[in-house]
């Protein structure tokens, strides 16, 4: 309900200035919290801009808080930012000894977080967010659109990165055009919300495998929503953080603005690594990127991009124009 829902912003309003403070004001923030971000080479008007913050050891500190500021157990277990145990009836906070990310609507609002732990290990998920809640979609939200928004539309061009600190470094970089979805695949409602400020996006994610499956991925549903996009992958296993903090700015803008490749020169690249002089292997390359083809909706630029996969094989005109034919029967 709408009451329910004001109840729900307030209370991550609350919540968020709560891990500020524990942060800021706390021993263990300071010596914990605030430490990792500097070990991270942040600078404090970022840390700032961004509102990180910490959620302390203590296992139900927040839930304590909110209770004692007369919130009711029933909207802090809606809210996802307290859990009820059958063993722990009073309540215990969701994010214990982790730095908070907050995320932010398109107009700043927070609805939700997201939880680094500090210490990489291999039994606990590095991040850990909010669950879906009543005003949490995590498939209609962008992190970084509040704090990027102006740049994006002044630049025309929105930067698509995976994660939440590669949103930030950059910002620390000068570059603030840039969004992340945040570990989850990207979806039609994400891609709106980007096309309200323009129609360019350069997908910019981690060098890895992970990160080349979701490029594949992205640029599918990139080209079906009729946007223009170029990816770039960072060599050596780089993302975006760690990049921007081994070069100066200029030096990671030009890299940007010239490493990135349309759709058909960043799949060949990839594809024609591993299928050396393999014809099934070729041939299987060039289907898969037919099949993006497939996905441009406008019916001249899909003739252009044909033209240049013609070019590019040295393949006629014709059969790649069946083929396209062929994945377009298979996308209906
Ligand atoms: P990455 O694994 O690339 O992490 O996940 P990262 O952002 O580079 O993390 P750092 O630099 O070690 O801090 C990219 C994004 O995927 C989501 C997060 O939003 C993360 O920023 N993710 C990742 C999760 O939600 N849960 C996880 O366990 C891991
Ligand atoms: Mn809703
Ligand atoms: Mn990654
Ligand atoms: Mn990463
Ligand atoms: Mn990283």
């Amino acid at each position: 309900s709408q009451t329910e829902k004001e109840l729900l912003y307030k209370i991550h309003e609350i919540a968020n200035d709560f891990f500020q403070d524990q942060m800021f004001e706390t021993e263990e923030g300071k010596t914990i919290a605030y430490s990792y971000f500097k070990e991270r080479e942040l600078r404090d008007d970022i840390i700032r801009k961004f509102q990180l913050g910490f959620a302390p050891e203590q296992k139900d500190a927040f839930t304590e808080f909110a209770l004692d500021k007369g919130y009711s157990k029933d909207i802090l277990e809606k809210s996802g930012l307290s859990i009820f145990p059958e063993n722990a009836p009073r309540g215990i906070d969701r994010f214990r000894e982790r730095v908070i990310f907050p995320i932010h609507s398109f107009s700043g609002r927070v609805l939700g977080f997201g939880a680094r732990i500090l210490r990489n290990n291999v039994k606990t998920a590095k991040y850990l967010n909010s669950p879906e809640t009543e005003i949490y979609h995590k498939s209609q939200v962008l992190y970084g659109l509040n704090q990027g928004k102006q740049a994006i539309s002044k630049n025309n061009l929105c930067l698509l990165v995976e994660g939440y600190m590669d949103v930030i470094a950059l910002h620390q970089s000068g570059i603030e055009n840039v969004v992340s979805s945040s570990g989850t695949a990207l979806t039609v409602e994400q891609i709106k919300l980007i096309k309200r400020l323009t129609e360019n996006v350069t997908i910019l994610f981690d060098g890895d495998a992970p990160g080349i499956k979701a490029s594949f991925r992205s640029i599918d549903m990139l080209l079906s929503e009729s946007m223009n996009i170029r990816i770039l992958l960072f060599p050596d296993g780089d993302d975006p953080d760690s990049f921007s903090r081994k070069h100066p700015q200029e030096y990671v803008e030009n890299f940007i603005k010239n490493e990135a490749k349309d759709f058909i020169d960043f799949k060949a690249e990839i594809l024609l690594k591993d299928a050396g002089s393999d014809p099934i292997r070729k041939a299987e390359a060039i289907r898969d990127i037919v099949k993006s083809v497939a996905f441009v909706q406008n019916a001249l630029k899909q003739e252009v991009y044909l033209k240049e996969v013609s070019n590019k094989f040295g393949l006629s005109e014709q059969s790649l124009f069946n083929e396209l034919n062929v994945q377009k029967q298979l996308q209906k």
